[in-house]
């Protein structure tokens, strides 16, 4: 029997660069070996967009645009989302009654979005119990292993954590699942810090031709190579760190042209440009014909509730028995 994943994303926005090289081509590489999971999460979402929420269902079909553009298999994979489960808020509420204040208050994911997020009040009661759904997310499914990014790793620890209060409480229903932390790329925003919609410097899966060779064209480059004739330092060029991404076949020779003066940063940039064109092209091609029609998107949706409501429905009631019957 395969081991099952289960990973999610929320529909606060276009997906961009990052999401492809930091998520969905790892998830497309696993269809193979894991049975998958793959959810919207629209409840986080609602977390920190409760103030402007209406535009959350039509991320929720934009983003699943792309992950089937980007190779997630409808076929292969449950694709569904969060709210439409309902026995994920059930699972919820019985961790939540096991989940010690303390163990919330002290995530360091919690204490930086607090700290950092200033233009949204996020000291909710739901918002603090961000990981304890998460936990339920994750556990509803009796997931084997979840592929997350380096800053959702306190959110797994909270998980088997969760998992193992419980099966100590009640008894063993709960495995304590893995994290699966493929090594990604570190891709920055195009202004050099973390790539993000809120900093405004991602590039999107479904930014037109033109809106992409903007974008590079306002990249941040060695801030040393003024003239031409000045030498370049790739090692330290955000620029060059794209090439390694997204056209590793040049790069010796961006090397060259930089280390050498041999080119200018604008058309080291333009070229960049046209690499970044090519390898979207594929995937938009994908997303258009995808989003021709929603229906099928709502097909695939409707379908994937109905797959995870079964898996989920008997883990909730295998729980609630432990819980609530001697
Ligand atoms: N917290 C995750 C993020 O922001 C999204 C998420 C919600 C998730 N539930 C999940 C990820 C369960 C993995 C498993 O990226
Ligand atoms: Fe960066 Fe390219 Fe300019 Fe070198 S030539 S500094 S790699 S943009």
């Amino acid at each position: 029997m395969k081991k099952r994943i289960l990973s999610g994303m929320r529909p606060t926005g276009r997906l961009h660069l990052g999401h492809l090289v930091g998520a969905l081509s790892n998830w497309a590489k696993l269809q193979d070996k894991y049975d998958c999971f793959f959810m919207v999460a629209d409840w986080h979402a609602l977390m920190s967009e409760y103030e402007d929420a209406k535009s959350m269902n039509e991320y929720a079909i934009d983003n699943v645009a792309d992950w089937i553009a980007c190779g997630i298999d409808p076929k292969k994979s449950v694709i569904f989302v969060q709210s439409d489960v309902k026995e994920h808020l059930e699972l919820d509420m019985i961790f939540s009654c096991i989940t010690p204040l303390g163990w919330l208050e002290r995530c360091p994911t919690y204490k930086e979005q607090l700290k950092e997020i200033k233009n949204k009040d996020l000291s909710t009661y739901a918002f603090l119990g961000y990981p304890v759904l998460q936990a339920a997310d994750i556990l509803v499914y009796k997931a084997d292993a979840v592929p997350v990014g380096q800053d959702q790793l306190p959110h797994l620890e909270l998980t088997r954590e969760i998992a193992r209060r419980f099966n100590h409480l009640y008894s063993n229903v709960f495995p304590e699942p893995e994290a699966i932390l493929t090594k990604v790329p570190k891709l920055l925003g195009t202004d050099g810090r973390k790539m993000s919609k809120s900093y405004d410097n991602t590039i999107n899966l479904s930014d037109s031709s033109s809106m992409i060779k903007e974008k590079t064209q306002k990249m941040f480059t060695d801030p040393k190579r003024i003239r031409l004739t000045d030498p370049g330092h790739p090692d330290i060029c955000n620029v060059f760190s794209y090439y390694e991404v997204f056209n590793p076949q040049k790069k010796d020779e961006v090397q060259d042209w930089c280390i050498n003066a041999k080119l200018g940063c604008t058309e080291c940039k333009q070229r960049l440009a046209d690499a970044l064109i090519e390898t979207l092209a594929p995937i938009q091609k994908k997303r258009v014909d995808i989003l021709k029609n929603k229906s099928i998107i709502k097909k695939i949706l409707s379908d994937g509730a109905k797959k995870a409501g079964e898996l989920a429905f008997e883990t909730l009631d295998s729980a609630k028995k432990a819980v609530f019957k001697a």
